[in-house]
């Protein structure tokens, strides 16, 4: 189990400290599959950055099988089981495919390369591949993906696994989300804007202003999100209703 208490977390804009988590407490179970959503700029992936220790919280505590990691580093996390796969993966120039696919499959290359090919890439074009700018939007999740699904994970976030993926592939990437899922002691995170994924979660956690508004079992919850949920574009523009055109 994942449990998260009291997590602030304030950064610099430049000028002032601003704060983008504000007491956020939950926890998440084992073998549940949640649909972290909301509007942007709300905090979910502040949220997966710092329970993956890329950001450090400025308060509170994470655990993780009640075992305290606020202070565990990005590596620590990942061998106690933390995986995240970013929503806008890093580059990194002078690595290739088959390297990185290497560094993240603890040397298991058949299992890597079988991954490759699950996420519809083709080992022998893309092996040898740099993973910098050269590869598309979409190449790169699905080479995230497949290095995250190489791998044993306890905790796994995916930041908008929709992003950039052709309508074609998607519902196969996620059927593997979800088959990785159900291999059992796992908890999965994604964080989505897509009705698809929400559709396939156990629960949905909804997140606004860097606060956790509200979370319960998809079939409730689903009809909150599309109902009274306020308008955040409205509340931007001082709710003037004629200056912009509400999202819903
Ligand atoms: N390092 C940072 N410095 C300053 N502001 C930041 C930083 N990281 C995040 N923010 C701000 O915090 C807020 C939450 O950002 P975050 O990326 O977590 O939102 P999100 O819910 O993932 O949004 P989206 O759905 O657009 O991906 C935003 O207003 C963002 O501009
Ligand atoms: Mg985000």
């Amino acid at each position: 189990m994942l449990k998260i208490q009291s997590l602030n977390l304030d950064v610099s804009n430049g000028t002032d400290e601003v704060s983008i988590l504000k007491n956020i407490n939950i926890e998440l179970e084992d073998n549940k599959f949640y649909a972290l959503t909301g509007p942007n700029g709300g905090g979910k992936t502040s949220l997966a950055r710092a329970i993956m220790g890329i950001y450090k919280a400025t308060g509170g505590k994470i655990y993780l099988d009640d075992v305290d990691i606020t202070d565990f580093t990005i590596t620590e996390r990942a061998k106690a089981g933390i995986s995240y796969a970013f929503q806008n993966p890093p580059r990194f120039k002078g690595l290739k495919v088959k390297d990185l696919l290497k560094i993240s499959s603890s040397g298991e290359e058949d299992t890597a390369y079988a991954r490759l090919r699950a996420v519809g890439l083709c080992p022998q074009d893309y092996l040898d591949r740099e993973c910098d700018a050269s590869l598309s939007g979409g190449e790169i999740k699905r080479i995230e993906l497949a290095t995250v699904l190489s791998r044993p994970s306890r905790i796994v976030i995916y930041d908008e696994p929709e992003a950039g993926v052709d309508l074609w592939s998607f519902e196969k990437l996620l059927s593997l989300i979800k088959k990785y899922h159900l291999r059992g002691g796992i908890t999965s995170i994604v964080i989505t804007h897509h009705e698809k994924v929400i559709s396939l979660a156990d629960e949905i956690i909804l997140m606004a202003e860097g606060e956790i508004k509200e979370r319960g079992p998809r079939e409730e919850m689903w009809d909150a999100l599309k109902g009274d949920f306020k308008c955040r574009w409205q509340q931007n523009c001082g709710g003037d209703e004629d200056a912009v055109e509400c999202y819903r």
